[in-house]
């Protein structure tokens, strides 16, 4: 999607439209197993290359908003924060968030949630906002569960990761439900 150069401020944070520029940021967790553990693209080894094909693909995609996210004290990358597969017909897109690993725990999380879902809900005049995730990642359903997402069922042996079959839960938040 075309996002003009679109700079989202929260408190503590600014969110930019991902470019080519953010490929070394990237870098800084690309490899993190504990950051990288629940993705599908990232679990996979990342150089320089691979994440600037990551980007290209992302950023001219029509169905795909995709921001980076700067702390405002030091101006320091803190992580992406993302809406995929944007439906204005059915009016949902899927949401996911990665922050590197020395920036957690310092709420732009969360943050960036209601950042992306005020982005979704307003600019977009989205209805609804999804998501997957691991059953056993139990930060990311702490953030999720914290922001208003609700299980709405289990995807059962979904994914194949390391040797085993994995569940999934699928989650959602409507626009009414938001500040709930
Ligand atoms: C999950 C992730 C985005 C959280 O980022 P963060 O900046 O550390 O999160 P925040 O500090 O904003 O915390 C947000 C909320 O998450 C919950 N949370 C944080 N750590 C938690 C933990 N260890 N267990 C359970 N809930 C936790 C809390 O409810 C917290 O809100 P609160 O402090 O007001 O109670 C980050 O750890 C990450 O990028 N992990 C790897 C990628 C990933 O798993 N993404 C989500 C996949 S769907």
């Amino acid at each position: 999607m075309d996002l003009q150069g679109k700079t989202i401020l929260t408190r503590r944070l600014r969110m930019v439209p991902l470019d080519l520029d953010h490929v070394d940021a990237i870098l800084e967790w690309a490899n993190d197993p504990a950051v990288v553990g629940n993705s599908q693209f990232f679990r996979e080894p990342s150089d320089r290359k691979r994440i600037a094909r990551f980007i290209l693909e992302h950023e001219t995609a029509d169905d795909c908003a995709y921001f980076a996210a700067f702390a405002l004290e030091d101006a320091g990358y803190v992580g992406n924060v993302f809406l995929l597969h944007i439906n204005r017909l059915h009016r949902h897109a899927q949401a996911g968030i990665t922050i590197k690993q020395a920036a957690w725990n310092r709420g732009y999380a969360k943050q960036l949630m209601r950042a992306i879902l005020e982005f979704a809900f307003t600019d977009l005049d989205l209805h609804k906002v999804y998501l997957q995730i691991f059953t056993t990642n139990e930060k990311g359903l702490g953030l999720w569960t914290r922001i208003g997402f609700k299980i709405e069922g289990v995807l059962r042996q979904h994914y194949f990761v390391n040797g085993e079959l994995h569940d999934m839960y699928s989650m959602s938040i409507l626009r009414a439900e938001i500040g709930d």
